[in-house]
């Protein structure tokens, strides 16, 4: 009795709540099946079970998450509502993207065979169409070649490539491509301050421009993060997102402009096999609403693997092994003498089975022979077919070819000003570090140099104090950049790739962003050190100090960049301040620039130290100052400043030695975006 009552209990609150669990599932169901078309669509293969919404919902076992607050104007919509917020997306056409003959080598060092360079085929010349309306895998084992064949298509690799891809039947080059396709990739390059709403909102205005008010943009804003399960987010940072949330992002970020073309580069690896499901089962959705979608994927579930409406799976050497529907497959490989054994995921086989691992002996060239011929003749026939979409594809080149940025310059400068400013702002690691450092530096300088400057007799020392100066501001405006900058640049590849800005303007953009730590940080130190060294209590004098250290500051900033362009960090921050080195020697107080030797004096007139070492200088000795000496010769040898200009070298007059920091440091920022213009260039 005592035991059959609990029991009774637990049973009837369950079944409620499956019950319940039900509807719920039936609801949510309904909401995604509406968003993007009717259930009778999704069962477009009679071939394979359809996968519904309902399937998908029901094989999560994942609990939501509670929900955060949302955003006011954001909560207010309700989510039946979703179906019409998308239609809110730009029209976009139906493109059919084929690529022909596709090929790409590497030479790898060797020393075994002649000419010490080894070639290795990474895909060898391969063909296919990925179809307008639907989803496309690409399975194969790791180093078969899946990202460079999507690297290639997407335009993300141009060098050394063979091949073509046509759109629609007609052959475009990588830049129109770019306006067309997004490409989400297997690492995810997102800035890590900023929350999913800001960056959606960035996103939004950067891709939408001005073709959507700004009501528009938040309700195709919410669409799309209710569609991907981000609303519980909408205030979370970048870099407070689990993985599988930072890959459903990048996908939200790209969707706003409603892509015609996807590429997505393992979309679901680290995510847990349920919302493996839902991103898959998004991606079919979005795909049969008319949109070109082509991912590659790892050993999918199998009812994942059902669900994509044609299989393309490369083997090593990047030649394709099979190319059709995903129920065709198990047929396929039988005729061959390969069944896939019974209860085994057929994804687990074809892994299996091209990576030659378990089936050695498996006639791979037979499968590439078959899966060629199969290929050429779809080809053939979409040649003949295409004709008739002639006239559709001389439309969307033409619409690709009007069409820039999506925003105005303005737009696309105020948007990134903003985002690298509040990145900076949020990045309280790099600030506190910078603040601190200022400040201790700043007074332990002083208090070791205390009053040095009102007293001639420590004129070599307040020399000194100057030099060391100078020396500070310089690393502590490069390394940041250092730091920061590799990952910024990371960020940069992937959204210019997918053709949301201009790089002249990203780069005006960060610049200008940068420029207020750059002023403030120098300005805090100088402040303090000058002041506690008694330098000359004259505002004109302080600011033509501070002006010089902010103006090396800059300059080193600029280094920085460049170097944070051209390397990885761990490169970046060991070679930089190295190769700043030889501009400290040749700075004009560990040697007197007039004591150079003719054949490194040219050293010294290009070293920005000296021009920072003399600017400062000038800065408190020049302008004729008199010097104050308690004590009186011979212990002040120096009773007036321009001997100490003429002790050092220091000849230039201040103005010049701005006017050369200010032209350095634009000869700087020019090669900085050469670099990351060639970076971004070479790269491909
Ligand atoms: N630029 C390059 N130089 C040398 N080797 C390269 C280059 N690009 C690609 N490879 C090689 O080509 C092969 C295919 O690389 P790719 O990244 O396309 O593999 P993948 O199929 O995507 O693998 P995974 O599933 O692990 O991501 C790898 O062996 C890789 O080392
Ligand atoms: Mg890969």
């Amino acid at each position: 009795m005592f035991k059959s009552k609990p029991v009774l209990k637990i049973t009837g609150k369950s079944k409620r709540k499956a019950k319940k669990r039900k509807r719920r599932m039936e609801k949510e169901a309904k909401a995604v099946n509406g968003i993007f078309r009717s259930s009778k669509e999704l069962a477009s293969h009679e071939s394979v079970k359809p996968v519904s919404a309902v399937d998908v919902l029901s094989a999560q076992v994942v609990k939501p998450r509670k929900a955060a607050k949302p955003e006011k104007d954001l909560s207010s919509l309700r989510l039946k509502e979703k179906k019409d917020l998308l239609k809110d997306l730009p029209a976009r056409p139906e493109v059919t993207i084929t690529f022909m003959d596709m090929g790409f080598d590497v030479y790898k060092c060797n020393l075994k065979v002649a000419g010490g360079r080894e070639k290795q085929t990474i895909l060898d010349n391969v063909s296919g169409v990925f179809g307008s309306k639907q989803l496309t895998g690409i399975m194969g084992p790791s180093g078969a070649g899946k990202s460079t064949l999507l690297n290639i298509i997407s335009g993300c690799r141009e060098s050394n490539v063979r091949g073509k891809v046509l759109l629609n039947g007609q052959q475009v080059n990588t830049a129109l491509l770019r306006k067309t396709a997004c490409y989400i990739m297997q690492e995810d390059e997102l800035m890590p301050f900023l929350s999913v709403d800001e960056y959606m909102a960035m996103s939004a205005k950067l891709k939408l421009g001005s073709s959507a008010d700004g009501e528009k943009k938040k309700r195709i804003i919410h669409a799309i993060l209710s569609i991907l399960r981000l609303e519980d987010c909408l205030d979370t940072r970048v870099h407070n997102l689990s993985g599988g949330e930072k890959k459903r992002l990048a996908i939200a970020l790209e969707l706003v402009s409603n892509p015609a073309i996807i590429f997505l580069d393992e979309p679901t690896s680290g995510l847990d096999s349920a919302n493996c499901t839902y991103v898959v089962a998004l991606l079919k959705n979005l795909a049969s609403s008319g949109r070109t979608i082509v991912c590659t994927i790892h050993q999918p579930p199998e009812r994942v693997f059902f669900m994509f409406d044609k299989m393309m799976v490369l083997a090593k050497g990047g030649r394709f092994i099979f190319s059709d529907h995903p129920s065709k497959m198990i047929g396929f490989f039988k005729k061959f003498g390969y069944p896939c054994p019974s209860g085994h995921n057929p994804a687990d086989f074809i892994a299996e089975l091209a990576g030659e691992s378990s089936w050695k002996d498996a006639p791979i060239d037979d499968f590439v022979k078959v899966t060629k011929a199969k290929i050429k003749m779809k080809l053939e026939q979409k040649q003949k077919a295409g004709s008739s979409a002639r006239e559709d594809s001389a439309r969307l080149i033409k619409a690709m070819r009007t069409t820039g940025y999506a925003a105005s310059y303005l737009t696309q400068f105020r948007v990134l000003s903003v985002r690298t400013f509040k990145a900076s702002l949020r990045d309280y690691a790099t600030l506190q570090l910078r603040f601190y450092g200022a400040i201790f530096v700043g007074l332990l300088m002083g208090g070791t140099f205390w009053q040095v400057g009102s007293n001639s007799e420590k004129m070599l020392d307040n020399m000194g104090l100057i030099f060391f100066c100078v020396m500070f501001n310089g690393f502590a405006g490069m390394l940041p950049t250092l730091l920061t900058f590799p990952t910024e640049m990371n960020v940069f590849r992937r959204e210019h790739l997918n053709y949301w800005y201009s790089m002249k303007l990203y780069y005006l953009a960060t610049t200008i962003a940068f420029l207020p730590a750059q002023v403030f940080f120098p300005a805090l130190y100088t402040t303090i050190v000058y002041f506690m060294s008694g330098q000359p209590y004259e505002a004109n004098r302080f600011f033509m100090h501070t002006l010089i250290m902010v103006l090396v500051g800059l300059l080193t900033e600029s280094y920085g960049l460049i170097f944070g362009s051209a390397l990885a960090p761990q490169s970046a921050v060991y070679i930089a301040p190295i190769s700043m080195t030889p501009f400290v020697v040749y700075g004009g107080f560990l040697i007197s620039i007039k004591n150079l030797p003719d054949w490194f004096r040219w050293m010294g007139h290009v070293s920005f130290f000296r021009y920072g070492v003399e600017g400062a200088v000038k800065s408190v000795y020049g302008f004729e100052r008199n010097l104050t000496c308690p004590y009186g010769f011979p212990r002040c040898v120096i009773t007036h400043s321009s001997l100490i200009e003429t002790m050092y070298g220091l000849d230039l007059p201040y103005e010049t030695d701005v006017a050369v920091l200010i032209g350095l440091m634009l000869i700087a920022r020019s090669s900085a975006f050469f670099v990351m213009w060639t970076k971004v260039k070479t790269s491909r």
